[in-house]
């Protein structure tokens, strides 16, 4: 396996391709300009099997061992920025104003794109490699990991495992992590319209006041996850958006209501759908009322399998040692489209050292350049390591 200093030079030409690409944020499946440009790298290191426009934006590329038959492997990166106003106040800060590569997909682009140069001048591996770029990460459905999946990269390319890597803030430079199972957090998305009987604030016998059972139903929803669900098993029910009359002396004939729902027990997305219906429709009933409620899956548990997570875990301490991985992470309650991949197919995500910069999606985040060379050199030793000639 090779060490993290044999990827210094790569690391210097890696810096300038993420500047260039923090400058220039493009946001969803818009990224045209972002995969325009790791297109004609991707083609500049020699690599000839280049699809694009698959999600519309999306990019796999493959590179072929010289070390004969064997199985390809997936290594993806996502593309797209935030719109989110950049206050990092670095020399490359966002020349768009309102976009900013605020999660660090500039330095997984870069990342990916590094590990894919010397891949395509060494070959020093059997099968193939397919590098995944994929647009969309961030926006809501259908997001880019599932489209790209939809139009069959996986079936077409034959990949038999996948793997991802996502920079985070909460880790030091050099250092990973990682954990088997559930790693992130699935998310659904529901509304609740609450219908009673409007009418002046100062006769409310008059009205059924949906305001009043909007606000009871939210209290009903937290006893789903107190009372009803394993203390065990993770589960969050936020409500997060209320909307009422906006006048002091009207009670509105309705109350609109929306929130989240995140686990990582997929069988708890069937429960929270099923309870949140009967809570909100028992008390709204109770009082003379209805609702109108619609619940919209989302990104799925990020769940890394158990072959591919100790493969992870083995590369990353053989490059940084075995107190630098950590091999058993707190879930995250946050998702990742990249979930969809791996229900797709086996592998894992992990997590690598940002050191101690702005939170990902906070105007202040950037990427830290220092942090390259050990993802180019991951990316690498994954490959030569999966796929031994
Ligand atoms: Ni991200």
């Amino acid at each position: 396996m090779h060490t993290v200093e044999a990827f210094r030079d790569l690391q210097s030409e890696a810096i300038a391709w993420r500047h260039h690409l923090h400058e220039n944020p493009e946001l969803g499946y818009a990224v045209h300009d972002t995969a325009r440009f790791v297109t004609e790298k991707l083609a500049s290191f020699g690599i000839n099997h280049i699809e694009t426009g698959i999600a519309e934006t999306g990019i796999v590329a493959l590179i072929q061992g010289a070390g004969g038959d064997g199985p390809t492997i997936g290594l993806r990166a996502d593309m797209d920025a935030l719109p989110i106003l950049e206050a990092s106040n670095k020399p490359w800060s966002s020349k768009v104003s309102g976009k900013m590569h605020a999660c660090g997909h500039d330095g997984h682009m870069a990342m990916l794109l590094g590990a894919a140069k010397y891949l395509a001048k060494t070959r020093n591996f059997k099968g193939s490699v397919a590098l995944i770029f994929q647009p969309a990460e961030e926006v809501e459905l259908p997001s880019g990991g599932l489209r790209m999946v939809q139009e069959g990269i996986m079936d077409r390319f034959g990949i038999s495992q996948v793997f991802g890597m996502h920079n985070s803030p909460s880790v030091e430079v050099g250092k990973f992590a990682i954990c088997d199972g559930p790693i992130m957090a699935s998310q659904d998305d529901f509304d609740i319209v609450v219908k009673g009987r409007g009418g002046h604030a100062a006769k409310p016998h008059e009205t059924i006041d949906p305001v009043v059972i909007a606000a009871q139903i939210i209290v009903g929803l937290q006893s789903l996850v107190s009372r009803s669900t394993n203390p065990l098993e993770s589960l969050v029910i936020s409500v997060t958006k209320f909307n009422a009359a906006q006048a002091y002396n009207i009670i509105p004939d309705h109350v609109e209501m929306a929130g989240t729902v995140r686990t990582l027990v997929p069988g708890l997305r069937d429960f929270a759908e099923q309870r949140i219906l009967a809570v909100a429709q028992g008390i709204a009933r109770g009082f003379g009322a209805d609702i109108e409620f619609k619940y919209r899956r989302s990104v799925p548990v990020t769940f890394n399998h158990t072959e591919g997570t100790n493969l992870a875990i083995n590369v990353a301490r053989h490059l940084v040692g075995l107190a630098s991985v950590n091999d058993n992470i707190e879930r995250r309650m946050g998702a990742e489209d990249f979930a969809y991949m791996l229900e797709a197919r086996p592998g894992a995500i992990i997590l690598l050292g940002n050191g101690p910069t702005a939170g990902l999606h906070h105007p202040a985040y950037d990427f830290n350049d220092d942090a390259l060379s050990y993802g180019i050199a991951y990316w690498v030793n994954l490959v030569e390591t999966a796929l031994a000639s």
